[in-house]
């Protein structure tokens, strides 16, 4: 089976209900996008499935056929960062960074389709990720910064 991630494509042989998570981590060691809870409630392993933000932890490898993925290490252009990285750089978001991937994959997503959202529409849209050090408020900041 094909898998096309970050404009490469990738011969896979997933198990059976193999979720795309673990084909990304395991064969392809494509290991920016984490493994947190497993069961969708964190957001660590988040990636883009065609310009959405999903949770690979609970979409099966098979399922991600013939679509565009798109994960934390497919973000770099040119040996430039995505400027939501460069925005999470310049607020020094984060802490452990164990969130981090999934993190700014969902920022990505949310300013693909909303260039210029409000406080609400971040906080909204980020909260299906988790951060356990708490960096939620420079979050927001740094999607503000990124939205400018
Ligand atoms: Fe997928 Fe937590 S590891 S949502």
């Amino acid at each position: 089976m094909e898998l096309l991630i970050n404009n490469k494509k990738y011969t896979v042989e997933p198990h059976q209900d193999e979720s795309l998570l673990s084909v990304l981590r395991h064969q392809l060691d494509l290991t920016g996008s984490k493994y947190g809870c497993g069961e969708g409630a964190c957001g660590a392993c988040t990636v883009l499935i065609n310009g959405t933000a999903v949770r690979s932890c609970m979409t099966k490898a098979e399922s991600a056929a013939g679509k565009n993925i798109t994960t934390i290490e497919g973000l770099e252009k040119n040996g430039k960062l995505h400027p939501v990285q460069q925005a999470f750089l310049k607020v020094d978001v984060f802490q452990c960074s164990y969130c981090a991937s999934g993190m700014i994959m969902s920022a990505v997503s949310l300013l693909e389709k909303n260039p210029k959202p409000s406080t609400q529409d971040i906080m909204r849209s980020m909260q299906g990720n988790i951060c356990r050090c708490g960096t939620h408020p420079r979050i927001v900041k740094a999607i503000q910064e990124a939205s400018k």
